[in-house]
């Protein structure tokens, strides 16, 4: 089979935790900043990235929280939706980001929370499945979005589970894997979300563990990076998506992770802080949350211990009361 890979030089790169900071930081200098330095059609998903990346590598603490709350509250709307800035349309993606930032800041009691419970609920269809927003369009990446959200906000059971299970376990291919909806092909981010979301509703007795962790496994390639599908190119978001679903599986000794480490390592930009999808890139916010959870699962550093499922700090989980599945 066809292999892509990147080739890294041979000179470590050293680790620069001040300069992620920094990096993570300067986007929230100014009043409003939140307003300009990120593309607004996912501004308030690139608030969760780079305010959990913070949370990790800065002792827990996020600045200008009151800030922070009042942007999400400005985002939210009548049916229980919240958008990714004002006056754009709200869409399940950007209403768990909203639950997300509330949790990290300790706030989603002040959440309108039977709104947004009628908001999930109202998107699941008849065989199970979840719609992104009223448009319709059904993928698994919805399931885990609804799951997780209603889990954050303890109201789990104001959902078919049961159905919401089945539709998962419908998107499961003969490799183990899992797709966007049934038939479609494997695929690492959406693994985690199919993963995830059966995480959370206490059915990975549904997962084959051996195929799928072998699957998984065959993503790391000589450079010591993760791809999300066979021939494709390493990412370190991949990193997350499949690291983080061996972890949940309890087969993260599957792969090398000292390559591994080398790798995500090699991704961060040395001079402004920041990792990039690989080597040499631009970094930005996503690729930074998920290179620092990884090298979190790898227990890197002063890093603060993440959860696989919920790619939310430990502690913030354990004040929550949850506990997602996980296989020994
Ligand atoms: C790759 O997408 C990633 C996915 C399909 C997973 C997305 C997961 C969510 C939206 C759930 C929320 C996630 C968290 C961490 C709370 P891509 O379209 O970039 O895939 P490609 O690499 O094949 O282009
Ligand atoms: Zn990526």
């Amino acid at each position: 089979m066809l292999q892509k890979d990147v080739k890294l030089d041979n000179t470590t790169k050293s680790w620069v935790l001040k300069k992620h900071i920094d990096f993570l930081q300067s986007f929230g200098k100014e009043r409003h900043q939140y307003e300009s330095s990120m593309m607004e059609f996912l501004r308030m998903s690139g608030m969760y990235w780079g305010l959990t990346a913070l949370y990790l590598i800065n002792d827990g603490k996020i600045p200008k929280e009151d800030e922070i709350f009042e942007y999400v509250k400005s985002c939210e709307h009548s049916c229980g939706g919240y958008s990714p800035a004002p006056g754009h349309d709200p869409h399940l993606l950007y209403t768990l980001s909203a639950v997300q930032i509330a949790c990290l800041i300790n706030r989603e009691s002040e959440l309108p929370i039977e709104k947004i419970v009628s908001y999930v609920s109202k998107l699941q269809q008849d065989d199970g499945s979840f719609t992104g927003d009223k448009w319709g369009e059904v993928d698994t990446r919805y399931s885990f979005c609804a799951l997780a959200c209603l889990s954050l906000l303890g109201k789990l059971n104001e959902i078919n589970l049961v159905k919401a299970v089945e539709f998962v376990k419908c998107c499961q291919n003969f490799d183990g894997g899992f797709g966007s909806r049934p038939g479609a092909e494997s695929h690492g981010g959406l693994i985690y979300c199919c993963v995830g979301s059966l995480s959370i509703a206490g059915r990975l007795d549904l997962v084959d563990a051996d195929t799928l962790g072998w699957w998984l496994a065959e993503r790391q390639l000589p450079s010591g990076g993760l791809n999300g599908r066979p021939e494709k190119l390493p990412d370190v978001c991949y990193s997350w998506w499949v690291f983080s679903t061996l972890n949940i599986l309890g087969r993260d000794h599957w792969i090398d992770k000292e390559e591994l480490k080398t790798f995500i390592l090699a991704s961060q930009d040395n001079e402004g802080g920041g990792f990039s999808d690989r080597p040499g890139d631009e970094p930005d916010p996503f690729h930074t949350l998920f290179g620092l959870a990884a090298l979190s699962l790898m227990s890197y550093d002063k890093i603060l211990p993440i959860d696989p499922t919920f790619c939310m700090p430990k502690a913030v989980i354990n004040r929550l009361g949850l506990k997602p599945q996980t296989l020994s």
